[in-house]
């Protein structure tokens, strides 16, 4: 079966930036792409991601999916998936996507997957606790580092829970850790208690890696099609490999256009989507372009919105506000389900023009007018196509955005694979709780606030 791709259309920049400027830069682009195949350019000894889709071993997707049925199997409620950043946004993203809006209220198949260790609120992981003590449930420990305290913070206390209810034998049966190959305190304690354990390659770096253990086990899980997911990242691989030229390579023409609007002033992209289930493939988004292209004091500040329901929101900040933006739309081209709207003998609401209409009609529509409308208030947009939200076209999808990713980063000219800023936070945390070792930060931090 011949699959649809996605596409991707840059007419309505066309007003704010010349096509003979894209075509001025496209010789550097394609330097930039082939810098990323050949592993020429900066952060290469993380370009694992690269390569991977195609690369992913058969026995591997099969272990991730016998994983996955053994949990199902078990017959658990709840899959509790404990990471943050890059060892949680992908996964999240995808089985929101792919998932029933109420999969929550209904029976299901596959286990409900649940996340924690993705921040710090006390209250989330009182009522986690208390949620858990209903329910029979497995854990899932991502963290490459092994480090990462908000993660193993939650992990404490969850691995003291399962360990109660369940006795220690039984919890180590209900945990599985994904952490890096050798190194780190989960990679030991894992080693230690014998938990299942998946390896994140060292050359994946964590909002590259949904394409790993880290996201697949989870998403396998959930009860979906992982090869499926794979095949479609390997197949834009394909479409956007080294040999494609710049005419026809999305990722490579995405990043030109994007990086084009930056240098006119136009400091933020806003993700929009037409579709709630999409929600947190622009949280992965965000956290893929902005830790990755935010650093030197340079970098499009990546923000998203959900339409229409933000229309009613951002629509007026959009439409009026500071002209700096500009917009990349997630168009689903044909929703799962059908539903018209119905005529009504009273037509109080003045809706019947509308009967007879499928809602997508109204939703397409209402993406057509507001695009108009920005478009006009001078907003230039970006549209992307995606002819079905499923697995393949997700992982089209994702692809698309990692190697765009990588290239803009490197138009840029930032090392799009690293995240040294990520570090100032923790520091201050770590002085202000006096960690050990901390003694001089915590000295300075609290002369600075005068304790
Ligand atoms: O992209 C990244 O590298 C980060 O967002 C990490 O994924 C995040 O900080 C979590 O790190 P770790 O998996 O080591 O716990």
């Amino acid at each position: 079966m011949t699959m649809e791709k996605i596409t991707l259309n840059y007419a309505r920049t066309l007003s704010f930036i010349d096509q003979a400027c894209i075509d001025a830069l496209s010789g550097d682009v394609e330097l930039h792409h082939r810098a990323l195949w050949e592993k020429t350019g900066k952060g290469n000894d993380f370009l694992g991601w690269v390569h991977l889709p195609g690369a992913i071993a058969d026995a591997d997707l099969k272990q991730m999916d016998e994983t996955g049925q053994l949990l199902r199997d078990k017959k658990i409620d709840l899959l509790v998936v404990i990471g943050i950043g890059g060892s949680y946004l992908g996964a999240k993203a995808v089985i929101d996507a792919l998932s029933d809006s109420f999969a929550a209220m209904k029976p299901q198949q596959a286990p409900l997957v649940l996340f924690a260790g993705q921040n710090i609120g006390e209250d989330y992981l009182f009522e986690l606790r208390g949620l858990l003590k209903g329910k029979d449930y497995a854990l899932m420990v991502i963290s490459k580092s092994g480090t990462t305290t908000e993660p193993a913070i939650a992990f404490r206390l969850l691995k003291q829970d399962i360990e109660e209810k369940y006795g220690r034998e039984e919890a180590r049966t209900r945990i599985i850790a994904v952490t890096d190959a050798s190194r780190g305190a989960l990679r030991k304690l894992a080693l230690s208690e014998g938990y299942q354990t998946f390896v994140i390659p060292d050359d994946v770096g964590g909002r590259y890696s949904v394409l790993t253990p880290v996201g697949l086990v989870a998403i396998a899980t959930a009860g979906f099609d992982i090869r499926a997911l794979v095949r479609g990242a390997a197949d834009m691989a394909v479409n956007s490999g080294p040999q494609v030229p710049f005419s026809q390579n999305l990722p490579a023409q995405y990043a030109a256009v994007r990086n084009l609007l930056y240098r006119q002033g136009r400091m933020v992209e806003i993700l929009v989507n037409y579709n709630p289930k999409l929600h947190y493939f622009s949280e992965w988004w965000k956290q893929l372009f902005g830790e990755s292209e935010g650093k030197e004091g340079k970098g499009i500040f990546p923000a998203s919105v959900d339409f229409t329901s933000d229309l009613h929101s951002m629509g007026q900040y959009i439409q009026e506000g500071e002209r700096k933006l500009f917009e990349t739309v997630l168009s689903i081209k044909s929703p799962d389900h059908e539903v018209v709207i119905p005529a009504d003998a009273d037509d109080l609401d003045g809706l019947n023009f509308l009967a007879g209409k499928r809602v997508d009609e109204v939703n397409k529509m209402a993406e057509l007018g507001t695009t108009l409308a920005h478009v006009d208030g001078g907003v230039p947009n970006i549209r992307i196509e995606i002819p079905r939200l499923n697995e393949y076209y997700l992982g089209q999808l994702i692809y698309f955005f990692e190697l765009a990713c990588g290239i803009s980063g490197y138009t840029l000219k930032v090392n799009p694979f690293d995240q040294p800023g990520v570090e100032a936070y923790k520091k201050n945390m770590f002085a202000l709780l006096g960690k050990p070792g901390f003694e001089n930060e915590t000295r300075a931090i609290m002369d600075r606030l005068g304790e």
